[in-house]
C-alpha cells in the first residue's frame, strides 16, 4: 500500500491507473478506523480493481466549538489496517493544501443541507461537500463509497454529484454495529462505561420504533413520543432532534407512509451521537 500526501502526486498516480484501464474506487474517511469504514473498504476492493482510502480530518466541518482539536488520530493503526483491507493507497494531503491561503470556493447543497444535522451544526454540509468535491477532482475515481450511518451526508452528496454532473457512481453501504447494536463511529472512543450504556438508547429507539411500526402504527408524533420518552430515561442523554420524513428530499412527515426515515441526535455526555432507519409500512 502507497501512502501519499501531496495532491499532485494522487493526481499522478490515479491518472497512471486510469491510463492502464484500472477502475478506482475512493472511500473517503476522517481516520480512527472501526469495522464501520474496514468494511465499506472491502466492499471497495470488491467492486473495483484499485481502492484509495483518504484520510482527512476535514476542519471546514467542524463548527467553531465543536471537537477538531481532539478528534481521534492514530496513523500507524489505520495505516495497518487499511493495508489488511486490500487497499491500494491511502491518501493524507495537508489541511494547508487542500485550504491554501485565499480559499474562497465553497460548495453549498442549499436544502438538503438545512434540517436535521443541518440545523445544530449550519456550516457542517458546505465542509462536507466541499471536501468531498475536491477529493472526487483529484483521484477522478469510477465510485466512492459512504456509510448510511451518515444518512443525510450521503443524500447531500448524491444531490451534489447529480447537480455537478460528477462523472462517479455513488455507492452506499449499510451501518454497522456493535454486537449489541450501537453504530459504530470513532467518536464512541469519548464514551466512558455508564455513557457507553446510554449510547444504547439509540439503537433501541429505533428498534422500538420499527416494532411500532411493524404493529400498525403510523402515526409520527406517536413514534417520536414514544422514543423522546425511551432515550430520556437513560442518563446523561440529550435529544438533539428526531426526524421522520420523506428519505428523499428530507422534508419531515406526520404520517409513516410507504418508507420514511427516522433519524436521530442525542447528546450522550458531552459526545454527540447520530444513529437512523428507514421505517417500512
Ligand atoms: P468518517 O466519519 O470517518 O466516515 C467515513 C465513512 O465511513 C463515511 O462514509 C461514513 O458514513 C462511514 N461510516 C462511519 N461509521 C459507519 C458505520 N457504523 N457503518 C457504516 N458506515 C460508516 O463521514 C466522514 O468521515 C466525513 O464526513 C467525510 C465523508 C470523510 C468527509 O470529510
Amino acid at each position: 500500500m502507497k501512502t501519499i500526501n501531496s495532491i499532485s502526486g494522487m493526481r499522478k498516480k490515479a491518472l497512471k491507473w486510469r491510463q492502464e484501464g484500472l477502475s478506482i474506487a475512493l472511500v473517503p474517511t476522517m481516520g480512527f478506523f472501526h469495522e464501520g469504514h474496514l468494511s465499506l473498504m472491502r466492499t471497495a476492493k470488491s467492486k473495483a480493481d484499485l481502492v484509495v482510502v483518504s484520510l482527512f480530518v476535514n476542519p471546514a466541518q467542524f463548527g467553531p466549538n465543536e471537537d477538531l482539536s481532539r478528534y481521534p488520530r492514530d496513523f500507524e493503526r489505520d495505516s495497518k489496517l487499511a493495508e489488511r483491507q486490500g487497499v491500494g493507497c491511502l491518501f493524507c494531503p495537508d489541511a494547508g493544501d487542500i485550504y491554501p491561503p485565499g480559499f474562497q470556493t465553497w460548495i453549498r447543497v442549499e436544502g438538503l443541507s438545512h434540517g436535521l444535522c443541518g440545523a445544530s451544526r449550519p456550516e457542517h454540509f458546505r465542509g462536507v461537500a466541499t471536501i468531498v468535491a475536491k477529493l472526487l477532482i483529484i483521484v477522478q475515481p469510477d465510485m466512492a463509497i459512504f456509510g448510511q450511518k451518515d444518512f443525510q451526508q450521503l443524500r447531500v452528496i448524491r444531490r451534489m454529484v447529480r447537480d455537478l454532473n460528477m462523472p462517479v457512481n455513488i455507492i452506499a453501504h449499510p451501518i454497522v454495529r456493535e454486537p449489541d447494536g450501537l453504530a459504530m463511529s470513532s467518536r464512541n472512543i469519548y464514551l466512558d462505561a455508564k455513557e457507553r450504556e446510554s449510547a444504547l438508547s439509540l439503537f433501541q429507539a429505533l428498534r422500538l420504533a420499527e416494532k411500532m411500526v411493524a404493529k400498525g402504527c403510523r402515526s409520527g408524533p406517536e413514534v417520536i413520543q414514544a422514543i423522546r420518552n425511551h432515550i430520556q430515561s437513560f442518563d446523561n442523554t440529550k435529544i438533539d432532534y428526531i426526524f421522520l420524513g420523506d428519505p428523499e428530499s428530507l422534508e419531515e412527515c406526520r404520517e409513516i407512509v410507504g418508507e420514511a426515515l427516522l433519524a436521530l441526535a442525542v447528546w450522550v455526555g458531552k459526545t454527540r451521537l447520530i444513529d437512523n432507519t428507514l421505517l417500512t409500512q
